[in-house]
């Protein structure tokens, strides 16, 4: 595990994202009251969703504008080289299952399987879900952050995302913004 750290570590975006989406899906199994075990599976499954990024053309991941269509394939190999990477450092099969299916959305409009919710498990729903609003809540280079509330809507307005998770997510960010005050 310890080289797949150093490699997440390598870029400070990818590795700041990935611990934000580590404590979110950890915090959101929690409020679903998952067991220590699925949390610590979430917990590391967050932290190298996008190990595959790192391997990849940095001239593309850095992109501050819209991919064209061969540099989005590039990208979209970016679950199973990951899914790959973690299977090669023994990970558990349920952390390299999640790490493959982080961008399968619930209607098959996701990637690189086009799975359907049925085919998509409890815990790589998490992961999507605490992955897409972790990447909305920040600025990019070609985008202002969204607020948190706006996120929340997006998440919840389209039927691509569990809404068990989603309304979990809700209450995270809820104690979260309790806690601030
Ligand atoms: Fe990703």
């Amino acid at each position: 595990m310890e080289k797949l750290i150093q490699l997440i570590q390598s870029d400070n975006y990818t590795a700041n994202h990935s611990q934000s989406v580590a404590c979110f899906a950890k915090r959101i199994g929690c409020v679903m009251g998952l067991t220590a075990n699925l949390l610590s599976d979430l917990f590391f499954a967050g932290l190298f969703h996008d190990i595959g990024k790192m391997v990849l053309p940095k001239n593309i991941l850095y992109k501050p504008a819209a991919l064209n269509s061969s540099e989005r394939a590039q990208i979209s190999l970016h679950p199973t080289i990951g899914a790959t990477l973690a299977k090669m450092d023994d990970l558990p099969n349920s952390i390299i299952a999640m790490i493959g299916k982080h961008h399968e959305r619930l209607d098959g409009s996701g990637y690189p399987f086009g799975l359907m919710a049925r085919e998509i498990d409890p815990l790589t729903r998490i992961i999507s879900v605490a992955d897409v609003y972790t990447a909305m809540i920040a600025k990019r280079p070609y985008r202002q952050a969204l607020p948190a509330h706006v996120a929340l809507e997006e998440l919840s307005k389209k039927n691509l995302y569990d809404q068990d998770v989603v309304s979990a997510l809700k209450e995270v960010c809820a104690t979260q913004k309790r806690k601030a005050v």
